[in-house]
């Protein structure tokens, strides 16, 4: 496999920041995916409005609800895919939301520990469970039995919420270079760490 051919994308986060600008880099890209699932965990709320006024601009934008920490809301999120595609499965899953906790190491306590945890790192696990569930039913209804890629992504210190107006990309600099990684993904990149301009990154 060589060049990933993106048909059917979800991208987690997606109200704001980079999981925004990879929406928008999507619908933008000269052939794209059939369907986009952009989530994020309030669409109706005034941090979804973007993102709400894309969905209804663009027919193959699908909105949805979807809270990395709540396993309910992601089965419910999966549901929803499932029936768009019909059988046909996501092709790519973006893990992007993740939370950053801006107490120092000195003064951090357990709580805020197990918040940035359970978001940056059982959130994606549970994301990626669900869609994989998804994928193993379409699976047994016939389809031809895809490779798997995972492949981290370092998308750069960016100027987001997250990242500050201190950082020196703009998210528009960042998803154009992680554009360009998604496009050349092959199993070579199977579980290794890449930066946003396609260097590999030690663990
Ligand atoms: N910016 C950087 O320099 C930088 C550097 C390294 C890695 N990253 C990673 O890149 C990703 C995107 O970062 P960003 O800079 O775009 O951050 P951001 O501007 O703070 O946006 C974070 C996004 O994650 C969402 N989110 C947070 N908790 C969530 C949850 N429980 N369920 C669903 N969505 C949730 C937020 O939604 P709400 O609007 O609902 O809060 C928002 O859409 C993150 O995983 C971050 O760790 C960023």
């Amino acid at each position: 496999m060589s060049g990933l051919a993106i048909r059917n994308v979800l991208v987690t986060g997606s109200n704001r920041g980079i999981g925004l600008e990879l929406v928008k880099k999507f619908l933008s890209k000269p052939q794209p995916p059939k369907w986009i699932f952009a989530t994020c965990r309030d669409p109706d709320g005034l941090r979804g409005e973007e993102l709400k006024n894309l969905a209804s601009e663009n027919a193959n934008l699908v909105l949805l609800q979807l809270d990395a920490t709540d396993i309910d809301s992601i089965k419910e999120a999966m549901k929803k895919v499932e029936k768009q595609l019909n059988g046909s499965g996501l092709n790519l899953l973006i893990n992007n939301a993740g939370v950053m906790t801006s107490v120092s190491l000195e003064n951090v306590d357990s709580e805020d520990m197990m918040s940035v945890y359970k978001t940056n790192v059982v959130g994606p696990l549970l994301v990626s469970q669900a869609a994989l569930n998804m994928l193993t039913r379409c699976q047994a209804e016939g389809y031809k039995k895809d490779g798997i890629l995972c492949t981290a992504l370092h998308p750069g210190w960016v100027k987001t919420d997250m990242g500050t107006d201190r950082a020196p990309l703009t998210p528009d600099e960042s998803v154009c270079g992680i554009m360009k990684v998604l496009d050349s993904l092959s199993e070579k990149q199977n579980g290794i760490l890449l930066s946003w301009d396609g260097t590999t990154l030690p663990w």
